[in-house]
């Protein structure tokens, strides 16, 4: 396909490949899982409440009779939780793309702390997303495939703090999202350093998918359902913003596009809206001092290092 030309009905021939897509519930993770799907791959549908995956499933069995979807339950905020999805994947064959999507995109006004102690935003959108990334190298190295962490615009917009990623002292909601953006972001990256240091044959890519809004998508039985008033506001906006069913073209492609490169970073064409572009990410989220600053404490948090050395041996299981 030429790079200008990107677009979900034309996507390469996904069939026999499968991908896991956190927080597929609603939003960009829902777009991209049918997108996905539409291209004849297996997609994993994950989220934290079992009825909304559930009604997610049907949503785009809806639109693609024959889509091969699972669902998993799924909560990034909780490490046991990702760890259990994550055994449920290795028992099945190998991994061809892992979408982190999942996210907090509206925090709670005061400091929120998840069941294993971390500030709720911070484990969400990062952390979770660090231990899945990590539990899940060996299937994603057998299948020689693609990792795509979600940033976003606002990486450019706020300050962060490296002694504080999880926010102890002057918590805003804004500041913890920046932060938590940051953070994905800058572990995207450093995650591909790391891979390629270790020979691991994994591609590590961040998307984001620019100002993408409920009010300008269109409508769907139990995954957007924007009230007229939401439609009227955002629809105000339309000059700055895009919908969520074309947000999700960039993260796709920095998934599945066969010329996307590990460490690129990928947005709509006009930074808010416009199709997929290849683009360059905030100086914060590439300093390499805070990423690996950052790395260090995911690894404490979680307790867990990457296994680089056994993914690096990792043999495919079948070919295509
Ligand atoms: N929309 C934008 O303009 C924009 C811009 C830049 C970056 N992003 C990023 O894009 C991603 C998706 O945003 P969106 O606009 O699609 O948001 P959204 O419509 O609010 O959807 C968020 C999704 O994440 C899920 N989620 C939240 N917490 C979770 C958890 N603890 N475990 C598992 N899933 C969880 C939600 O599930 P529930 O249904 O259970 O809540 C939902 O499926 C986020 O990472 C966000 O930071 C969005």
């Amino acid at each position: 396909m030429a790079r200008d030309d990107w677009h979900p009905d034309r996507l390469p021939d996904l069939s026999g490949k499968r991908y896991l897509v956190t927080g597929s519930t609603a939003g960009l993770g829902f777009f991209s899982s049918l997108q996905l799907a539409g291209a004849g791959a297996h997609v994993i549908m994950t989220g934290r409440n079992p009825n909304k995956l559930a009604t997610a499933r049907v949503a785009v069995r809806r639109q693609v009779p024959d889509a091969e979807v699972t669902t998993l339950l799924l909560d990034t905020s909780n490490l046991g939780s990702v760890r259990a999805a994550a055994a449920t994947v290795r028992g099945r064959a190998g991994l061809h793309g892992l979408l982190l999507n999942a996210g907090i995109v509206h925090p709670p006004r005061r400091r929120e702390t998840t069941a294993d102690g971390h500030e709720v935003v911070f484990a969400t959108n990062a952390l979770g997303h660090y231990a899945l990334a990590g539990e899940l190298l060996l299937p994603l190295a057998a299948g020689r495939g693609r990792k795509v962490w979600v940033g976003s615009m606002s990486t450019s917009m706020g300050a962060y703090d490296p002694v504080d990623p999880e926010l102890e002292a002057n918590y805003s909601p804004w500041r913890a999202y920046v932060q938590s953006k940051v953070a994905t972001t800058a572990l995207g990256f450093e995650a591909d350093r790391r891979l390629r240091a270790a020979n691991v044959p994994i591609a590590s890519v961040v998307a984001h998918p620019g100002y993408a809004i409920s009010g300008r998508t269109r409508g769907i039985l139990g995954i957007n359902e924007p009230s007229r008033m939401t439609r009227f506001v955002d629809n105000l906006q339309a000059p700055i913003t895009q919908s969520k069913e074309h947000g999700a073209w960039a993260l796709v492609r920095a998934l599945v596009d066969p010329e996307v490169e590990g460490g690129q970073f990928w947005g709509p064409s006009r930074l808010v809206a416009g199709p997929p572009k290849l683009g360059t990410a905030s100086k914060l989220t590439r300093d390499e001092d805070i990423a690996a600053r950052l790395w260090a404490y995911c690894e404490h948090a979680t307790g867990m290092t990457w296994p680089y050395l056994k993914a690096s041996r990792a043999r495919r299981p079948w070919r295509r």
